[in-house]
C-alpha cells in the first residue's frame, strides 16, 4: 500500500496529558510515519512512529501487548518491563487514541490471521493523545452492540471493520463508475434539491421557504425533469451520483434518502442505453470483483417475469419456475386439473404450482410450518397444497380425496416434477396468489441454499407497461414515471381506456439476484405526446401547464429524442458486498422508523423558527 506520511503541526488548545518524553507539539513533530496495516517482516529493524486507537490490552506479568487500530489495520506494540511501569500509571484503556514510537520486530508466535502478524512494534516511547469512555459495545465484527445502540454511536460503530470494508467498497464503486462514465463522454452536472415535486411514485419530503411564506420546496424525488432538461439543453450524456428523496415505508433495501447513478442520453435508443449500461456494470463488477464478465445479460419480457417467477424483479440464481395450472380464470392449455373436481381450484381466479427439487420427505411438521409460512399476513393466504413425488414413483398428496393417481401424475408431468420433488400448489385471485407465490419460491430457494450471494445472475427486464392500476385510487397510473414514452405503436391505445394495460413502454429495469437494482425508459419528447399522456393520468390541461408546464414548455424549443436510467447506489454496493441490506453501506443511515437515532432527527423547532418560516 502507497501512504503518504501525513506531517502535522497540531494546533491543540489544551496541552495532552504529558506522559511522553517529547510533548507533541514540538514542531518537527509527525504523528506516524505508518500506518497500522503495512508493516511487515521486510520493515523489521526501522524505527516507526504510528497512532491510532487502542483495541485491545493484554497484560502478562510485567509485560503488555497492545493492538492499535486504524482505517489500515491493526498492529501489535510489545510494552517492555521498562515501558509497562509506565503504562500502569496512567489511565489507559480501549479505545484511547495513542502515539507510540519503537522498533520493528519479528514475532515469536505469529498470527497468521492477519496481515501484520508476523512482526510487532517493540515501544519506546508513548503519548497518549485522547482518552476515551468505555465504549457501549464492543468495537469488533462479532460485536455485542444491538442496532439501535450502534446507531446512536454510529462514528464508534463505523470503527468495526466490517463497516470500514463496506464504505470502501462504496467508495470505490463510485470511483469505478465514475471512470466507466468518463470514458464514454459523460458530464457529471449537479441539480438542484430544493425544487418542486417529481413523481416517482412516492411522498415529498418538503422545505418550507421563509422568503415565500406559506410556501413549500419538495426535495427530488430523482432529477428526473432537470436531467430530460439538460438534454433539451444539448448536454447529451449527462451523469450524476446524486441523492434522492422519497417518503415510503423502508425496507432492507430502502432508505428515504438514497443515492442513484442517474444518466441521461441523447440521440438514443433504448439498445444504446442497454449496451452503455451492462457495460458499466461489467467495468464496476471488473474492477470490484475481479471477475470478467463475458456473456450479454439475458432479457425477459415484464410479462414473462410475471407469468414464469410472479415479479418483475426475477431472481434468475435459480429455476423452481411458476407453473401456471389456471391464470385469470382460465384453466391453461393442456391444464391437468379437471374442472369440477376440487371446489377450491375451480373457484380460484389463478392456481400456480413450484417443484420444489429433492423435498419430497417433507414431514408433516415441516409442511405444517410451510402452511403456517403462507398464512402470515404478509402472504395472505389460507394454505398451501403439496403433492409428493417420492423417491420410488408413488404420488402423495394434501387433495388425494379429490384428484386421484393419474390425476397427480398428470399435475406432476405437467409441471416436469422428478421423483423426489415436492410440489406445492397455491390457489385464489390472480394479483395476491402470483406474489405469494413469488414470495415462496424465495422463500424456498432460501431453505435450500439456492440464493448464494456470491453467485450474480443480472439481467434485464424489459417491455414494462405504461400504465398501472392502482386498486386503491381506483385509477390508472405511470407504472415508471409519466415522462415515459409508451412504444410508438401502442400510442394509439391511449385513446381508449379499455386497452391502457396493453400499452407497453419502452421501458427496462436492471435486476440483480431478485432486486431491481436500476430503471429507466425511453422518455416523451414532443409536448402533445406529454399533454396525451397527463391527461391519461386523469390531470387536467390546467394541472398540467401549472406543475409541468416548464417541461411541456422546453419541448417547444428544440427537444433531441433520449432516455436514461438510474442505478440504485446503495442497492449495487450491497449487493456487491453480498448482502441485502442497504444500511451498512451507508455511513449514516436512517432506522426503519426514518430517524437518524445519532441525531435524533426529525425533530420539533422551535417557535421562533416556525414564525419565521409561517408555520403554526
Ligand atoms: P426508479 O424510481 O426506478 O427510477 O429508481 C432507480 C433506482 O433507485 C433505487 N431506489 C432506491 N434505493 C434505495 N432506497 C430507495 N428508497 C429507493 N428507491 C429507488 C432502485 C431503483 O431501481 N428517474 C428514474 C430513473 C430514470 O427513469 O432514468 C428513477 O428514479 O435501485
Amino acid at each position: 500500500m502507497d501512504i503518504p506520511i501525513i506531517r502535522h503541526i497540531p494546533l491543540l488548545s489544551n496541552p495532552p496529558i504529558k506522559v511522553s518524553s517529547q510533548p507533541i507539539y514540538q514542531t518537527d513533530f509527525m504523528y506516524r510515519t505508518n500506518n497500522c496495516g503495512e508493516l511487515r517482516e521486510a520493515h523489521v529493524g526501522q524505527e516507526v512512529t504510528l497512532a491510532g486507537w487502542v483495541q485491545t490490552i493484554r497484560k502478562f506479568g510485567s509485560i503488555t501487548f497492545l493492538d492499535l487500530r486504524d482505517r489500515y489495520g491493526i498492529t501489535q506494540l510489545y510494552f517492555n518491563e521498562q515501558l509497562n511501569g509506565r503504562l500502569d500509571g496512567q489511565p489507559m484503556g480501549r479505545e484511547y487514541v495513542i502515539q507510540v514510537k519503537g522498533r520493528v520486530v519479528e514475532r515469536t508466535s505469529k498470527n497468521a490471521k492477519i496481515p501484520t502478524g508476523n512482526i510487532e512494534i517493540e515501544v519506546v516511547d508513548f503519548t497518549i493523545i485522547s482518552t476515551a469512555n468505555t465504549p457501549p459495545f464492543t468495537i469488533e465484527d462479532d460485536t455485542d452492540g444491538g442496532d439501535e445502540l450502534r446507531m446512536k454511536f454510529r462514528y464508534l460503530d463505523l470503527r468495526r471493520p466490517a463497516l470500514r470494508k463496506n464504505l470502501e467498497l462504496r467508495y470505490k464503486v463510485n470511483r469505478s463508475a465514475r471512470n466507466y462514465l468518463d470514458a464514454q463522454g459523460f458530464w457529471d452536472i449537479e441539480t438542484p434539491f430544493l425544487i418542486r415535486s417529481t413523481p416517482e411514485g412516492a411522498r415529498d419530503f418538503v422545505v418550507p421557504s421563509r422568503m415565500n411564506e406559506g410556501q413549500f420546496y419538495a426535495l427530488p424525488q430523482s432529477p428526473q425533469t432537470f436531467k430530460q432538461l439538460l438534454m433539451v439543453s444539448g448536454y447529451d450524456r449527462y451523469y450524476q451520483i446524486v441523492k434522492c428523496f422519497r417518503d415510503e415505508d423502508l425496507r432492507a433495501d430502502r432508505q428515504p434518502e438514497f443515492t442513484q447513478i442517474d444518466c441521461e442520453m441523447s440521440f438514443v435508443d433504448q439498445e444504446d442505453i442497454l449496451g452503455i449500461f451492462e457495460g458499466m456494470f461489467k467495468h464496476i463488477f471488473k474492477d470490484i470483483k475481479g471477475v470478467e464478465l463475458t456473456e450479454a445479460f439475458p432479457r425477459m419480457t415484464f410479462d414473462d417475469a410475471m407469468w414464469f417467477y410472479g415479479n418483475d424483479k426475477p431472481d434468475i440464481r435459480f429455476e423452481m419456475k411458476l407453473q401456471n395450472l389456471k391464470a385469470n380464470n382460465v384453466y391453461q392449455e393442456g391444464s391437468p386439473i379437471r374442472p369440477g373436481a376440487f371446489k377450491v381450484f375451480d373457484e380460484a381466479e389463478t392456481v400456480l404450482a413450484i417443484c420444489v427439487p429433492g423435498c419430497s420427505e417433507y414431514t408433516r411438521k415441516q409442511i405444517d410450518e410451510l402452511t403456517e409460512w403462507v398464512k402470515r399476513p404478509q402472504i395472505g393466504m389460507s394454505g398451501v397444497v403439496n403433492i409428493k413425488y417420492n423417491a420410488d414413483g408413488t404420488l402423495k398428496s394434501s387433495v388425494d380425496k379429490f384428484f386421484n393417481a393419474d390425476d397427480l401424475a398428470a399435475i406432476a408431468a405437467y409441471c416436469g416434477a422428478n421423483m423426489g420433488d415436492l410440489i406445492l400448489v397455491l390457489a385464489g385471485k390472480e394479483t395476491r396468489t402470483r406474489k405469494a407465490m413469488s414470495e415462496l419460491r424465495l422463500e424456498m430457494g432460501n431453505r435450500l441454499g439456492l440464493r448464494d450471494n456470491k453467485v450474480y445472475k443480472p439481467l434485464w427486464v424489459i417491455d414494462f407497461p405504461l400504465f398501472e392500476y392502482d386498486e386503491d385510487g381506483g385509477r390508472w397510473v405511470a407504472r415508471h414515471h409519466p415522462f415515459t414514452s409508451p412504444k410508438p405503436d401502442h400510442i394509439d391505445l391511449m385513446n381508449d381506456l379499455s386497452r391502457y394495460g396493453e400499452i407497453k413502454a419502452n421501458a427496462y429495469d436492471m435486476v440483480l439476484n431478485g432486486t431491481e437494482i436500476g430503471g429507466g425508459s425511453i422518455r416523451i419528447y414532443q409536448r402533445w405526446l406529454q399533454e396525451k399522456m397527463f391527461a391519461a393520468l386523469g390531470m387536467s390541461e390546467e394541472e398540467a401547464r401549472e406543475k409541468f408546464g416548464f417541461l411541456m414548455g422546453a419541448f417547444e424549443y428544440g427537444a433531441p429524442p433520449h432516455g436514461g436510467i438510474a442505478l440504485g447506489f446503495d442497492r449495487l454496493c450491497a449487493l456487491l458486498g453480498g448482502q441485502e441490506s442497504i444500511r451498512d453501506f451507508i455511513a449514516f443511515p436512517k432506522n426503519n422508523s426514518g430517524r437518524d437515532v445519532m441525531l435524533d432527527a426529525p425533530s420539533e423547532i422551535d417557535d421562533a423558527q416556525k414564525k419565521e418560516l409561517g408555520l403554526k
